[in-house]
């Protein structure tokens, strides 16, 4: 038996949601664990292949309400050959909208058995006060008891018994949320090519001089991990998304969980 933990995780939120899991789960079950982070683009040009002795902790952040579009190459990829699953939506105190629904499809579609799925709350990656420090205490001894009932699931080999929240067919994916685009403005004076978002551009769209590749998806990790504050989006779309969000989006949201 092997449990793995897989995400995509640009500003670390889900990774901290699916640590936490699939930590409970490693207690319950005590097998050999393996962590793999499709955030680097590398990692998303494997292919993954399991089975039935396997149990996968994955987790994603929600991207206008759904599964982040650049992970559709690797998903389509993921054989499941009859492994349990456990999924986990990540999202920004908005709305998770149809994101855990179509990942349970997708793990379905692949050959796993959905055991259990969850829907978990980060802060968003536009605005810090907007779920600001989340997943906070209360976030991660949710996903500890949300660990130990699908722990129970995945032993009984049962599926989601809880009809999953969202719609088919899934929300339309905006142009703003496909189409490429440059990475978030530079300050020069702050900067001090420290090389820290070459390093955590999860689609190595910044050149090792600082280039720009135009293929930015406006995660923002870049934003939030430059030590100088030297990042930042000069977008009008984005100034305009947080506005909004920093409206009508702070009123506190629960995990769900759908076991
Ligand atoms: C392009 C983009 C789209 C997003 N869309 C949503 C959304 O539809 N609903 C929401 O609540 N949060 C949304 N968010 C916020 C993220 O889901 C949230 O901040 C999440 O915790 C980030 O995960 P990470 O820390 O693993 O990168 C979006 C973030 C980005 C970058």
């Amino acid at each position: 038996m092997k449990l793995t933990l897989l995400y995509f995780s640009p500003t670390h939120t889900t990774k901290k949601i699916v640590s936490a899991v699939g930590k409970v789960l490693f207690e319950k079950f005590l097998c050999r664990t393996e962590v793999v982070d499709l955030t680097p683009a590398l990692a998303r040009e494997r292919e993954y292949v399991f089975g039935e002795e396997d149990i996968v902790v994955f987790g994603a952040p929600v991207y206008g309400g759904r599964v982040p579009p650049l992970l559709s190459p690797v998903l389509s990829k993921l054989q499941g050959n009859g492994a349990r699953a456990i999924v986990l939506s990540v999202y920004g105190n908005r709305d998770y909208d149809d994101a855990l629904l179509e990942t349970a499809d997708i793990f379905t579609e692949k050959g796993f058995l959905v055991c259990a799925a969850g829907a978990f709350v980060g802060e968003h990656s536009y605005s810090d006060k907007v779920g600001g420090g989340r997943p906070d205490c209360d976030d991660i001894v949710a996903a500890q008891s949300f660990g130990l009932l699908a722990a129970v699931k995945v032993r009984a080999g049962k599926p989601i018994e809880k009809t999953l929240r969202g719609n088919r067919p899934y929300k339309e994916l905006g142009a703003a949320m496909t189409a490429p685009k440059p990475a978030p403005a530079l300050d020069a004076e702050k900067c001090t090519h420290c090389g820290k978002c070459v390093s955590v551009c999860p689609v190595n769209n910044i050149a090792a001089d600082l280039a720009d590749g135009g293929k930015c998806i406006a995660c923002a990790a870049c934003v939030k991990f430059c030590p100088q504050g030297a990042r930042a989006f000069a977008d009008g779309h984005i100034a305009v998304v947080r506005e909004k969000l920093e409206k009508n989006c702070t009123a506190r949201r629960s995990p769900e969980f759908f076991i």
